[in-house]
């Protein structure tokens, strides 16, 4: 058997002949087109890890979806427009607060992304900078999945001065163009997941280095590797917020919103970061990995050696107003969704950015001026675990 992306996988009932189910092939694993694939089932809109069985045979539909004919012209079903909107929502986000609402009117095919002002973080967030940093992540991810079917998401930052919660539009009216580079990064979105495990000391080589480089540099944000001394600053700076972090009353009340422990009653399934997520206790090696049992004990939970030279990245902009973090959310994302595909783990290590006198001296002291908006740890080491997400009905309303 053998498929392209945007051929369609039917499923028949070996018995009637039947079709039982129909899903459209969104990612094909081998060059050579043999399976398994990612496919988007029609009836639910979700997409899966498919080995079909002899049950299932392929119908070629003659293009892949990125250049799909006409696919721009079509109007998208609900169930696709909710599709898009997991895609989005897969992204990363401060505490996992999912801080992101979508709008999509039908007639127009476009979307509104726009800012969830009941899921901010009061005090380690005060400037909502984080937030606009998971709101461009959510936005680089929509972009990446219209790009997908075939769509050229043209997209407007801060349209509306009189409505700052209105991030961003995203206008799905042509037929892909100039974005088709995005397209590529889709397998991605569903297999990033923030990993707090102990990474190897293996270098990452310059090559992929440069990759991720060019993959920020591409939203327009530099992308820079702390070494020397300047990483040693970056660690240094972490560890004193870390440390405020654990005596200041705000950010633990934040912490404690967002996070829960075994023994806590559930506050919600679908928000927020579980104890399976926290990743072990650091006993050993440098790498700053935010506890976000704050101190409190988890049971059973184990502690580890991390890393003894952490490899961190950050993105950095010249600006620093609302329009430069939602670029920095883009690029965040898409340097986690390149360095996804080129099998490498990342978390974050924001501690520091969030006081402003130990985020200055964050910067690198090459490219000299820039405000640094995001420092990400990479490295080969476990994937993280799959963290739960608001489902679409209380994230997406559809407009005529
Ligand atoms: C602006 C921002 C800041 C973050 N800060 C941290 C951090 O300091 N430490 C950490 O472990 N994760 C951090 N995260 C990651 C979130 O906790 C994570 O994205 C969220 O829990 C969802 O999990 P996932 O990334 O695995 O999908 C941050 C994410 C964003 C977007």
């Amino acid at each position: 058997m053998r498929a392209h992306v945007g051929d369609h996988l039917i499923v028949e009932s070996p018995t009637t002949g039947a079709t039982r189910r129909n899903g459209e092939i969104v990612g094909v694993h081998h060059n050579d087109g043999t399976p398994p694939y990612d496919v988007r089932w029609s009836d639910s809109g979700r997409v899966s890890l498919v080995f079909p069985g002899p049950d299932a045979h392929i119908h070629h539909t003659g293009h892949p979806a990125g250049t799909a004919a006409g696919a721009g012209a079509r109007p998208l079903s609900d169930v696709e427009v909710a599709a898009l909107v997991r895609d989005a929502s897969a992204a990363p986000s401060m505490h996992n607060a999912q801080p992101w609402r979508f709008r999509y009117f039908r007639g127009e095919r476009l979307f509104h992304v726009t800012a969830d002002l009941a899921r901010t973080l009061p005090h380690s967030d005060a400037d909502l900078r984080a937030l606009h940093l998971g709101c461009g992540a959510a936005l680089m991810n929509l972009r990446v999945a219209a790009a997908h079917t075939g769509r050229q998401p043209t997209t407007r930052l801060l349209p509306d001065p009189g409505d700052p919660t209105l991030l961003a539009t995203v206008a799905l009216t042509s037929p892909l163009g100039d974005e088709d580079d995005l397209c590529g990064l889709y397998p991605a979105i569903h297999a990033r997941h923030t990993s707090r495990s102990p990474f190897a000391d293996t270098e990452i080589p310059e090559s992929v280095r440069t990759t991720l480089r060019e993959a920020a540099g591409a939203e327009g944000v530099s992308l820079s590797f702390a070494s020397g001394w300047h990483l040693q600053t970056v660690l240094d700076l972490t560890l004193e917020a870390e440390a405020r972090n654990l005596t200041d009353q705000g950010s633990a009340a934040d912490l404690t919103h967002w996070t829960q422990l075994p023994d806590q009653t559930p506050r919600s399934a679908t928000e927020g970061v579980p104890p399976y997520a926290f990743g072990p206790r650091r006993h050993g090696g440098k790498a700053p990995v935010r506890d976000f049992a704050g101190g409190r004990p988890v049971p059973g939970r184990e502690t580890a050696d991390f890393e003894s030279s952490p490899q961190l990245a950050l993105l950095a902009t010249p600006g620093d107003n609302p329009n430069d973090w939602l670029r920095a959310g883009q690029a965040m994302e898409r340097v986690l969704l390149t360095a996804t595909l080129e099998e490498l783990s990342s978390s974050f290590i924001t501690q520091a950015l969030e006081w402003p006198d130990l985020r200055w001296p964050l910067r690198d002291p090459v490219a000299g001026a820039g405000h640094v908006h995001m420092v990400l740890r990479l490295g080969y080491g476990p994937p993280g675990p799959r963290t739960p997400r608001r489902p679409t009905r209380h994230t997406l309303d559809i407009q005529p």
